[in-house]
């Protein structure tokens, strides 16, 4: 019985079509480095959001919601309807070369799975079954059995593109796009595209290809000695850090400035997160500005120890030269104003003494 199933299976996966496109991108920094990285799922059919939070054993939802810019409260059973893009967050690791999401995502063989259906309906072509078997030494790919645990090894790197961190994102390309109209999109150049994926001629572009696009990140004032000194948020995306202490996000509207808050994720254990500064008549929140042109902001430094969040004070000056001028004036009269208070209070006090 066992036998005709093994022969079965194996004259089966003798008519398997060949990988159409085994993305494989470079990846060449210690395994010690791994990062954060993106990957395109379009749903076969409909589905909802924390299915495919399982499918990609994603651990927080929450991460899910902020690889896609959706609100925190978004609910888990929001339906996702066949053929729409989600973006998928996973941690990649350098392996020999190649960037491979790190032991996960990892998925559990269910009665009826062949490693072909794993790959190509399951994972909708990002993986073949092939770099499937690679990963977990399987030697004959029919050979595979229920309730075993197989490592998805999804395309990332973590490498620098043009001498810069990026976030890469593993994006499948639309029927009909051009490199050129993904270079535009992602704030890239169809020159960086064709070289870190190899491409020659940019007319072999084909549509579910999954092409390596470097996301530019924003920067931030992450102290390298922070434990979370290498993180790195790209455009649209927000991240929890710090122990989910802290939500940092990045918007090309924020000039790529990395901009941190407090979490309500899980706030009843998290140390205080504000700026100390003598200089400041009041205490600033993480996140928080001053107002006016010479805004000063406290930023997120990272964290040590998981005890204690870094902050540091950024200031920036959007001031003109008018600006300068109306706040020589409203200093001096901030002076005076300082020294009638102090003699009002000093008139009370000797006014209470004569009454006592
Ligand atoms: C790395 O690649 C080389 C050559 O392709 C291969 O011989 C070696 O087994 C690979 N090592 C690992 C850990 O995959
Ligand atoms: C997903 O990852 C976790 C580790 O965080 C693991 O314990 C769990 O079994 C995984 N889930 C599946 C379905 O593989
Ligand atoms: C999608 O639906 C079809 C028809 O119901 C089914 O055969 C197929 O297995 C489904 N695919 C996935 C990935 O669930
Ligand atoms: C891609 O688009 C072309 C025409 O725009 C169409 O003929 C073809 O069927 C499409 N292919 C897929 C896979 O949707
Ligand atoms: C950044 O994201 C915004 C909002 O989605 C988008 O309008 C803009 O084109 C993106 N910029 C880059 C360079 O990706
Ligand atoms: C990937 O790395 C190999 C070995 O260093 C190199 O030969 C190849 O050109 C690289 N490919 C790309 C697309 O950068
Ligand atoms: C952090 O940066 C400083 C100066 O920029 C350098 O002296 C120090 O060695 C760095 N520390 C680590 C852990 O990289
Ligand atoms: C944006 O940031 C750059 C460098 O980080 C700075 O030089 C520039 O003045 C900033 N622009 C604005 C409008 O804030
Ligand atoms: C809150 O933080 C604690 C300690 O870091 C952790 O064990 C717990 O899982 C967190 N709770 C949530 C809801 O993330
Ligand atoms: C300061 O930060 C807190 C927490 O993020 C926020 O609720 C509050 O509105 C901020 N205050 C100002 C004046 O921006
Ligand atoms: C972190 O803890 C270690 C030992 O517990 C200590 O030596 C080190 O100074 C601490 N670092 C910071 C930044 O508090
Ligand atoms: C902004 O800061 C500069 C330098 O600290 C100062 O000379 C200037 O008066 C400030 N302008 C305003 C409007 O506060």
């Amino acid at each position: 019985m066992s036998t005709l199933a093994l022969l079965l299976a194996l004259s089966l996966l003798s008519f398997l079509p060949t990988p159409t496109s085994s993305a494989t991108f470079n990846c060449s920094v210690p395994a010690s480095n791994t990062c954060r990285s993106l990957i395109t799922y379009i749903p076969p059919n409909s589905t909802t959001l924390n299915s495919i939070k399982t499918l990609f054993n994603v651990t927080h939802f929450r991460t899910l919601l902020g690889a896609n810019s959706f609100p925190i409260a978004t609910d888990p059973a929001l339906p996702v309807s066949a053929g729409q893009k989600v973006l998928v967050p996973f941690t990649c690791v350098c392996r020999n070369g190649t960037g491979v999401s790190n032991k996960r995502p990892q998925y559990i063989v269910k009665s009826g799975d062949d490693l072909d259906h794993i790959a190509t309906v399951l994972f909708s072509r990002l993986v073949t079954y092939q770099e499937i078997a690679a990963v977990n030494k399987i030697s004959d790919p029919s050979l595979i059995r229920i309730g075993q645990k197989l490592w998805i090894p999804l395309p990332c790197s973590c490498d620098e593109v043009d001498g810069e961190r990026v976030v890469h994102y593993g994006h499948v390309v639309a029927n009909g796009s051009s490199v050129e109209a993904i270079a535009t999109e992602y704030g890239t150049t169809q020159e960086t595209l064709l070289r870190i994926n190899g491409i020659s001629d940019p007319k072999t572009l084909e549509a579910n290809q999954v092409l390596d696009v470097p996301l530019k990140a924003c920067s931030s004032s992450i102290s390298n000695e922070s434990s979370d000194a290498r993180l790195l948020v790209s455009n649209n995306t927000y991240v929890f850090t710090a122990n989910d202490c802290v939500k940092c996000q990045c918007s090309s509207a924020n000039n790529w400035t990395l901009q941190c808050e407090p979490s309500t994720v899980n706030s009843t254990v998290c140390p205080a997160m504000q700026c100390d500064d003598s200089s400041l008549n009041s205490q600033l929140l993480l996140g928080n500005s001053t107002s006016g042109c010479n805004q000063t902001t406290c930023a997120y430094a990272g964290y040590t120890n998981q005890t204690k969040i870094l902050t540091t004070l950024v200031t920036h000056s959007t001031c003109t030269a008018s600006d300068n001028k109306n706040n020589a004036s409203k200093m001096s009269l901030q002076g005076s104003s300082w020294n009638f208070l102090f003699m009002a209070i000093h008139l009370v006090l000797l006014f209470l003494h004569v009454l006592q």
